[in-house]
């Protein structure tokens, strides 16, 4: 998954770049930290005798110093040691580090805290192929314990390991490791792993991770470390269906034109057929060229640079794809969406969608329901709050190239981007297109705005009144719509009050249904201008991503922007509806500039102070400025 913060700490170039062939195998741990988590890491790298001398003797005089276990090595220091050379790069929220075996090359992804779990817990899912659950065999199965699998499973992990851990507490007991293994039995039925292997251990004492314990004869299975060392994860992705996001065009000269990316998933050969989707244009693979030369074959991991036979048009973003196994390329699709943010999912918004190299505007057109993470019920519902997980349509500005993510979680994963703080707010996993962004198409007709404007003899445009309730909004609008219909103008007036009572009727004030509000009424209001009319929009619209999701609605000279600047204290003073008094008294809620925020505009095109000046200079400081953009004129 495109995550912005990522970095790989501790881990050889070489690692990532040959993965399958060299049989690496990424893991994670998961579990609460008295779960024991840190010491089965660190004594699994003790064990191995992957510790340094130095470390080593570090970790026995920290552990006569800090350490839980009376004197004894205190593994879990190990780790710890690990996290605080971590917490000095501040931006990373998965350490990764790199071991090896004889057998087999690890990495284990090494996801810290409880705080933002879902989060940092899927930024290291996303990663890897399988995950080592730990559980308390004293406490089974928690709450926590379903989460996890859950969050595991939507991102794709197959394979999970049941580290029933601290065996040693009840007295090594078959029946209660056979009761938990029952009893997540059960519950894993519903999500989508291909294997689950339990194993008592006693992380502390060593019981079954790398040795088997004489502690349990009754366990007949593999050791942790056999177990990670031996399992299948069939992870071969050099043989699934080529796909290469283009990151650059590589054009040094006129005789050399190269697409320069990594290969995500499958190989490519000189001679191999590719497909960039959005054309559907083909052509021939002709040389494959590397940093070190020209190669007969390029493998998923590898940076390359590909250069075709023919002259055909692929842009950044493009997905060079096998034709024989095409992506999708769609405006809408289905995804399962991690929220990772404070304020919560705006259906309707406009958030940026980053899949690759692609960037799109994007917004949630349904939320079909959320999923309550330690139930696995949906629930129903208007928004997505802080490490909620929802089940969503999305509807794009231009269309992507993309996989399902469970063909491939590079081409079927995104990020969405808040186009003000830039900063990443949710991640994606896409189940499929939605097949009716195939059949639904633009009619093209013959009568087109500027056609219906030239009948009316103006130029059509909106003007947006936002501001606090009781700023003077809808009186100012009322009055310059009277002056514009008094020279002949065609006009229409859509005010908050009144559109509430009609098409926005089911909306009330929280904020996703101001967010829902004013998508309505922008697309109705560009509707309208392209009936050719001047619109006047009077809402509170008190969030500027609507605003502006509002102007970028209609060409650039056809939207102006009027605050209507009247302070809170005047507004409330004057107090026309009486609802400043009740909300005061708590009997409105989420009243605006009360207990309901409002953005005051940035670049607006025209201020009016609504405690100074009356209805009727506020209309002639309007005026002026039509007549400075000559919006009035017919020419
Ligand atoms: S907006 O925030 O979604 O743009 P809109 O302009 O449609 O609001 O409606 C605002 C009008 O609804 C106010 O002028 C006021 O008369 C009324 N109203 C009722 N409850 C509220 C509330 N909680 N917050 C703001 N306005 C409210």
């Amino acid at each position: 998954m495109p995550y912005d913060s990522h970095k790989i700490q501790h881990e050889p170039e070489t690692a990532c770049t040959t993965s399958a062939e060299l049989g690496l195998l990424r893991f994670m741990t998961c579990g609460s930290v008295d779960d024991g988590k840190s010491t089965f890491i660190g004594r699994l790298l003790w064990d191995s005798k992957l510790v340094l001398d130095d470390q080593l003797t570090s970790l026995e005089s920290e552990s006569k110093r800090v350490g839980t276990q009376q004197g004894d090595i205190d593994y879990a220091l190990l780790v710890d040691g690990l996290q605080a050379e971590r917490e000095q790069g501040i931006t990373i929220d998965v350490a990764y580090r790199f071991f090896s075996t004889g057998k087999r090359k690890f990495v284990v992804a090494d996801t810290p805290g409880h705080e933002q779990y879902t989060r940092n817990m899927a930024t290291g899912a996303s990663t890897v192929d399988l995950a080592v659950l730990m559980i308390d065999a004293r406490k089974g199965v928690l709450t926590q314990t379903k989460r996890h699998s859950f969050i595991l499973s939507l991102l794709g992990v197959k394979h999970i390991v049941l580290a029933i851990n601290k065996m040693d507490l009840v007295d090594y007991s078959e029946e209660q490791f056979d009761s938990i293994q029952f009893e997540y039995a059960s519950f894993r039925a519903s999500l989508e792993f291909e294997n689950v292997e339990a194993i008592p251990i006693s992380a502390l004492h060593g019981d079954n991770l790398l040795n088997r314990s004489a502690n349990m004869p009754w366990y007949e299975g593999p050791t942790i470390m056999s177990y990670l060392e031996t399992v299948n994860i069939k992870q071969d992705v050099t043989a699934r269906p080529f796909r290469m996001p283009v990151q650059w065009v590589n054009r040094p000269h006129l005789d050399f034109r190269g697409f320069s990316g990594t290969i995500v998933s499958g190989a490519v050969l000189p001679g191999d057929s590719v497909v960039v989707p959005s054309s559907g244009k083909t052509s021939t693979v002709e040389r494959i060229v590397t940093f070190d030369g020209d190669v007969e074959r390029g493998v998923a991991g590898q940076a390359v640079t590909v250069t075709l036979t023919d002259e055909i048009d692929v842009s950044r973003g493009e997905v060079l794809s096998d034709p024989r196994a095409r992506p999708d390329f769609a405006d809408q699709f289905e995804a399962k969406l991690i929220w990772m943010h404070e304020e919560p999912l705006f259906p309707g918004r406009h958030y940026l969608l980053k899949m690759g190299f692609q960037t799109r505007t994007a917004q949630v057109s349904a939320l079909k329901y959320k999923v309550n993470i330690n139930t696995l019920e949906h629930l129903a519902t208007k928004t997505l709050e802080l490490n909620e997980v929802g089940i969503c349509n999305f509807s794009l500005d231009h269309p992507v190239s993309f996989d399902a993510y469970q063909d491939n979680r590079e081409t079927g994963s995104f990020i969405l981007i808040d186009r003000y703080t830039n900063g990443t707010i949710a991640a994606g996993m896409i189940d499929f297109a939605l097949r009716r962004a195939h059949n639904i198409h633009w009619q093209s007709v013959d009568i087109h705005k500027a056609a219906r404007a030239k009948l009316k003899g103006q130029k059509p445009f909106i003007l947006w009144f936002t501001g606090l309730s009781g700023a003077g909004k809808s009186s100012i609008a009322n009055l310059v719509e009277k002056k514009l219909h008094s020279l002949g103008h065609h006009t229409y007036l859509l005010d908050g009050d009144n559109v509430r009572h009609g098409l926005n009727r089911d909306l009330g004030f929280t904020d996703a249904d101001r967010v829902e509000n004013i998508r309505r009424v922008a697309e109705t209001a560009k509707l309208m201008v392209d009936a050719g009319l001047i619109v006047l929009v009077s809402f509170i619209s008190p969030f500027r991503s609507e605003r502006q999701m509002a102007r970028t609605m209609v060409e650039d000279n056809e939207f102006l922007e009027v605050f209507i600047d009247t302070p809170l204290e005047v507004c409330e003073r004057r107090d026309v509806k009486g609802l400043y008094k009740k909300a005061r008294a708590g009997e409105v809620k989420n009243f605006t500039g009360i207990d309901s925020p409002y953005e005051r505009p940035e670049h607006a095109e025209v201020i009016i102070d609504g405690s100074k000046d009356t209805a009727e200079q506020a209309a002639l400081t309007i005026f002026d400025e039509l007549d400075r953009k000559r919006l009035l004129s017919s020419d």
